[in-house]
């Protein structure tokens, strides 16, 4: 009796840790996930495409080696592969882009809900974050030097070099929700004089703003 009794315990202890398994594994249960964009995103991405039709070119994303137009009021340009351009990598918690600055060029100030890290590859960059004790925490940065920017946090980049400045960056989700400040700000109908209670911004520069980004009640 007492054989069989420990016999059924460790068939339950088995079973238990079946079941945690199958749980812990939840999120791997497939293989990938490609978005089929013709359904709505939601918190855990888009719905997969049918894995039979797909091929090796759905897990191939270019483009990433022809340097981005920076004719534009920051002089710089951010080319993503993220879920949207890039569907294969809904699910997989991972993105990239290609960073261009044209000389005095600037990624404006700016977060997203997840972390970044960026490799310098041409010019020479002031990066920086500033944490939420409002500490910045900001470096030159040169050919091969890579920098963390926190989840969140508000950062930027500016090349303050001679030449073009080129930098990749990866972040850990397939769809960051990118946030520029002052765009966020000014490219909208959010009226003049509410901008300026909240920030403490002068009218006129709220206008000018507004007036740049398209924004409107001015
Ligand atoms: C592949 O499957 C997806 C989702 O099932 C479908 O939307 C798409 O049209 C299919 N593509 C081809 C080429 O069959
Ligand atoms: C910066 O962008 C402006 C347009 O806003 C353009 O006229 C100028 O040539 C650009 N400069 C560089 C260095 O890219």
């Amino acid at each position: 009796m007492i054989q069989i009794s420990s016999n059924m315990d460790g068939l339950k202890i088995i079973l238990l840790f079946a079941i945690l398994i199958s749980f812990s594994s939840a999120t791997t249960v497939v293989d990938f996930c490609v978005a089929d964009l013709s359904f709505p995103g939601g918190p855990a991405g888009y719905p997969c495409r049918n894995p039979s039709n797909l091929t090796v070119d759905d897990f191939v994303f270019s483009g990433l080696g022809v340097a981005g137009n920076t004719e534009n009021i920051f002089n710089s340009s951010a080319f993503l592969a993220i879920d949207t351009t890039f569907p294969a990598l809904n699910g997989l918690g991972l993105s990239m882009a290609r960073l261009d600055l044209g000389v005095g060029g600037v990624i404006p100030i700016h977060s997203h809900r997840v972390s970044e890290v960026i490799l310098v590859i041409e010019g020479t960059i002031i990066a920086g974050f500033i944490g939420s004790d409002n500490t910045p925490y900001y470096k030159t940065l040169k050919k091969g030097d890579i920098m963390i920017f926190p989840h969140t946090l508000l950062h930027f980049q500016v090349n303050i070099g001679k030449t073009p400045a080129l930098a990749f960056v990866s972040l850990n989700s397939a769809s960051p929700g990118f946030q520029t400040t002052t765009i966020a700000l000014a490219a909208n109908d959010l009226p003049t004089d509410v901008i300026q209670k909240i920030t403490l911004l002068d009218a006129t520069q709220v206008r000018k703003l507004k007036t740049i980004f398209g924004g409107t009640n001015l």
